[in-house]
């Protein structure tokens, strides 16, 4: 494996991903516990992150010096390989321009890094994001590649087969840098690249069968693809140990609900108890028009019909979560202060505090895409495995205003058809979510020879990497008309529809 010391980069991620992507387990440790992480994983080799600290400031970030003794390979990446020429005896300066986007590179030398890839003299497109530059390399470095705004865009030191550049080899903007990294952890590091899903599944199904023993399992179904997986896992492992609720709040998509229960039941036989749980939330959320206010409500409705379930059927020592990994990467803060609630996230997180049980959580080394990958290593379908992601209090968040029956029913109609049409147009993989949304705006049209007065339909559709920040998706021409008049002939109660522009930020993906 390979140990990622993550220094507060936004993209530290992304080098996770392009490690796994190359058929070797990553993990991130953020540096102030990476000595122990190093410790416990035993990687083969080490890789240092970004950072927006800066080397020459009191107190900022260090490598802990155990990596260095060890004799591994390590490769520095922008802050990681300032920091690198700092602690082993080169110099960085306070840089007075920086260089910021896109930058060529000009390869001066031979290097493992650009095996089968980059020659010399060839220049090459990369990443770069700094202001402070090394001036100085640490003894037993030579430069194999420049940058005009960086003597030493790529450096190397075979002997302790230490490598670092200044660019950002993760981020697409560098188009070679997957196979740069590829090269850094199978050439250099000697790892054979064949970690794989099916792998994972098996050592997965070893430990929970460990770690659960005879014990029983309970798992919240949230209707979605996470949690989905991660119960067809455990059921796996440990067969009937395992009970499934799901808690139905009636507001999922059109025929979702029924999908999951069909293939839970008749698919895979899970024991599943569903629980129809539609009145009372629509009760609960009667007069509420606060986002806020619904977000809570169904919140703490769910874990409340949650718990009822749990105890009718007598009980479990474990809850089963489908935990992902963003969700666990311990986040490294320079800014410090508090930051502002924009939503409360809706999921069982507040669950294992109040039912104090100890949790099994098997997909939380797995990004949302290595997710599916496993989804349909166990036999998910593709369609029920490549959903888009779908919040927690579900439609409730896409009505503004009051949550009725007839206005779900209105807006799963519109929502239904909207998707129908980009599955047929081949778009739906392309798009990271895709949604309507029923607002409480009302505008006059005519529709035969009558007046109508009828809702305005809002419709979504943004491009993502993970949610954090979004751009609308450009339909072909002709695409949005063609959904607008099926959606105005077709459904009873909206007779305008509008596309919703706004990327993220400012905007926020759910209108709630
Ligand atoms: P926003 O609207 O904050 O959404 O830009 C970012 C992503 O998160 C999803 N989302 C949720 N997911 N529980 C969830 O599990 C929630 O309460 C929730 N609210 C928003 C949203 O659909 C988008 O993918």
């Amino acid at each position: 494996s390979i140990l990622i010391v993550d220094f507060g980069s936004q993209v530290t991620q992304l080098i996770a991903r392009r490690v796994r992507e190359a058929g070797v387990y990553s993990e991130i440790a953020p540096f102030t516990t990476a000595a122990e992480a190093f410790a416990r994983m035993k990687p083969k080799g080490v890789i240092l992150s970004g950072s927006p600290a800066s080397v020459l400031e009191q107190g900022s970030p260090r490598v802990p010096q155990e990596i260095f003794d060890s004799g591994l390979p390590v490769l520095g990446i922008c802050y990681g390989q300032q920091v690198m020429m700092h602690q082993l005896g080169g110099e960085v300066v306070l840089g007075d321009s920086g260089e910021f986007g896109r930058a060529f590179i000009e390869i001066q030398d031979s290097c493992v890094l650009f095996d089968g890839l980059w020659h010399a003299r060839e220049s090459h497109q990369v990443w770069m994001s700094h202001g402070d530059k090394v001036v100085r390399l640490a003894p037993g470095f030579r430069p194999v590649a420049t940058s005009p705004g960086s003597p030493y865009a790529v450096i190397a030191n075979d002997e302790r087969r230490y490598y670092a550049m200044q660019f950002h080899p993760e981020v697409v903007h560098t188009p070679d840098g997957a196979r740069l990294l590829a090269n850094f952890v199978r050439h250099v590091c000697g790892l054979s690249g064949d970690w794989t899903m099916a792998e994972f599944r098996a050592a997965k199904i070893a430990e929970i069968r460990q770690q659960v023993g005879d014990g029983k399992v309970i798992c919240g179904l949230s209707g979605g693809v996470d949690s989905a997986v991660a119960a067809v896992l455990i059921h796996e492992a440990i067969g009937d140990q395992l009970t499934c609720v799901f808690v139905d709040h009636g507001l999922m998509r059109a025929g979702e609900a029924e999908q999951v229960v069909t293939l839970f039941r008749e698919h895979y036989h899970i024991p599943l108890v569903h629980v129809n749980a539609e009145a009372l939330f629509l009760g609960g959320l009667a007069g509420v028009t606060d986002p806020e206010a619904k977000r809570k409500f169904i919140g703490k409705t769910f874990i409340d019909v949650f718990e009822a379930e749990a105890k009718k059927i007598g009980g479990a020592d474990f809850l089963a979560q489908g935990t992902l990994y963003p969700d666990v990467i311990e986040s490294v803060s320079f800014t410090g202060g508090p930051s502002v609630t924009i939503k409360s996230h809706h999921n069982v997180g507040g669950l294992p505090a109040r039912m104090n049980m100890q949790l099994v959580e098997p997909l939380r080394e797995l990004f949302k895409d290595e997710v599916r990958a496993l989804g349909r290593e166990l036999g998910l379908p593709d369609v029920f495995v490549g959903r888009h992601p779908f919040p927690g209090p579900g439609l409730a968040i896409r009505i503004p205003g009051e949550v009725t029956k007839e206005r779900c029913d209105i807006l799963r109609k519109a929502d239904a058809i909207y998707l129908e049409e980009i599955r047929n147009a081949g778009l739906y993989d392309t798009i990271w979510q895709a949604f309507a949304v029923l607002t409480p705006v009302r505008s006059v049209g005519v529709m035969g020879d009558g007046r109508t007065y009828d809702s305005v339909l809002a419709l979504r559709a943004v491009t993502s990497i993970d949610g954090m920040t979004a751009e609308a998706f450009e339909f072909p021409a002709g695409f949005l008309p063609r959904v607008s008049t099926r959606i105005v002939n077709e459904v009873r109660g909206v007779n305008r529809v509008t596309y919703d522009y706004t990327s993220k930020p400012p905007g926020t993906i759910e209108w709630e």
